[in-house]
C-alpha cells in the first residue's frame, strides 16, 4: 500500500512522524507493507519548487493509494501572491484529488471532559459528531478578483453550488448517518443566500432515496449557537465548503482541543486524503509541544475509509484512549494530576500500545 506523506509545514512535520511511527507498529502486528514516498507541500514546496503544490508532489500523490497530510502556513509565507499561498497548495491537492467530502469527526473523550470549555452538565450525554464538509466547492473556489472602484476598491468571492455537487455530498453523509445515529442535519443560510435553497431542495430529494434517516433543517447562525447550547443533540451535520470550515474549529473545542481532531477527504476518486484539522501552529512548531493525537487519528481514519482495515482502525483508536485513561497529556489538553509528555513521548506511548 503506498502512502504520500505531504507533512508541509510548523508542526507538520512533527505530527507526521508520529503518525508514521503509529503505521510501523500497525505494519508489522498485521503483517501488511506500507511504502511511504513523501513529498513537499505548501511552504516548504514554495521554498523549494517555487510552488505550494508542485508537479512532482502531484506526481507522487497521483501514484499512490493514500495521502497523509500534516499542515500548511506559517508566517514566512503570508505576504507571498494569494495564488502562491501555502493555503491554495492545498486547495489545490483537494480539487486535484476530487476529493469532495471532508469527514470531520468531533467525538468528546470522557477523561478530557474537563479540557472542554463547556460546563460538565452540557456534555452528560456525551458528544459524537460527524460533520460533513462540501470541500471542492462554494466561495473558496469561485471566483474572485479586486477592482479599483472611484473611492477605494471592491473584492468579490462568488459562491456557486450545482445540484451535482450537491446530491454527491449528501449521499455521502446519508450512507456515514445510516452506519451512525441515522440523523442528518443540513446547515446552510435559505433565509438569505440562493445556494442555500438549492441546498435544501436538492437534499430533501436525496433524503426521498433514505427513508431511515431523519433529515432537518438548521441555519449556520443557529447552528453555532446550538453546538454550544446542545451539541448532544447532532449527529451528521451537513455543509457547504465555507460553514463547514468554520463549525468544525468551533466543535473542537466542545471536544476540548483541536489538537484531537482528524479528518478524512474522500470522493470521485480512490485516493483520500487524511490530514489533522489543526494548523500549522508556527508559534508552537519544533518545540516537541504539539498534539500528535488528532494526525495519529488520521491515520487510523485511513486505515478504516481508503484501506478498509477497520480493526487496525480500531486498535490506534483504542490504543489512543488507553494513553489518555493512564494519564498522560500532551499541554494542549493538560489538567492538574495528570503526566505532561510531549510529541514524541506521546507518539511512542500509543504505540507501545499497539
Ligand atoms: C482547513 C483549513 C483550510 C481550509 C485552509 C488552510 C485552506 O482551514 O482545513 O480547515 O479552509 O480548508
Ligand atoms: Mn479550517
Amino acid at each position: 500500500m503506498k502512502i504520500a506523506v505531504l507533512p508541509g509545514d510548523g508542526v507538520g512535520t512533527e505530527v507526521i512522524s508520529q503518525a508514521i511511527k503509529v503505521l510501523h507498529a500497525v505494519s508489522s502486528k498485521y503483517d501488511i507493507d506500507f511504502e511511504f514516498n513523501e513529498g513537499k507541500m505548501g511552504g516548504s514546496a514554495i521554498d523549494e519548487f517555487g510552488d505550494p503544490f508542485p508537479e512532482e508532489t502531484i506526481k507522487i500523490c497521483k501514484e499512490s493509494d493514500a495521502i497523509l497530510l500534516g499542515a500548511v502556513g506559517g508566517p514566512k509565507w503570508d505576504n507571498v501572491s494569494p495564488e502562491m499561498r501555502p493555503e491554495k497548495g492545498l486547495l489545490k491537492l483537494r480539487k486535484t484529488m476530487g476529493a469532495f467530502a471532508n469527514l470531520r469527526p468531533a467525538v468528546l473523550f470522557k477523561e478530557l471532559s474537563s479540557a472542554s470549555n463547556l460546563k460538565n452538565k452540557i456534555l452528560k450525554d456525551g458528544i459524537d459528531i460527524m460533520i460533513v464538509r462540501e470541500l471542492t466547492g462554494g466561495a473558496y473556489f469561485g471566483k474572485k478578483g479586486t477592482l479599483e472602484i472611484e473611492n477605494g476598491e471592491k473584492a468579490y468571492d462568488v459562491t456557486e453550488y450545482s445540484t451535482f455537487e450537491i446530491e454527491r455530498i449528501a449521499k455521502v453523509a446519508f450512507e456515514i448517518a445510516g452506519e451512525r445515529y441515522s440523523r442528518v442535519t443540513l446547515v446552510d443560510k435559505s433565509n438569505v443566500l440562493q445556494t442555500s435553497k438549492l441546498w435544501r431542495k436538492t437534499v430533501t430529494n436525496i433524503s426521498k432515496e433514505y427513508k431511515n434517516i431523519d433529515l432537518n433543517y438548521m441555519y449556520v447562525d443557529n447552528a453555532a449557537m446550538q453546538l454550544i447550547r446542545n451539541p448532544g443533540q447532532f449527529d451528521v451535520i451537513l455543509t457547504e465548503n465555507m460553514f463547514g470550515d468554520i463549525l468544525s474549529d468551533e466543535a473542537s473545542m466542545i471536544t476540548g482541543s483541536l489538537g484531537m481532531l482528524p479528518s478524512a477527504s474522500i470522493g470521485s476518486g480512490n485516493i483520500g486524503i487524511y490530514e489533522p484539522v489543526h494548523g500549522s501552529a508556527p508559534d508552537i512548531a519544533g518545540k516537541d509541544r504539539v498534539n500528535p493525537i488528532a494526525a495519529i487519528m488520521s491515520a487510523a481514519l485511513m486505515l478504516k475509509y481508503n484501506f478498509k482495515m477497520s480493526e487496525a482502525a480500531k486498535d490506534i483508536e483504542n490504543a489512543v484512549l488507553k494513553v489518555i485513561e493512564k494519564g498522560y497529556r500532551t499541554l494542549d489538553i493538560m489538567e492538574e494530576g495528570k503526566s505532561p509528555v510531549g510529541t514524541d513521548k506521546m507518539g511512542d506511548l500509543i504505540l507501545t500500545e499497539i
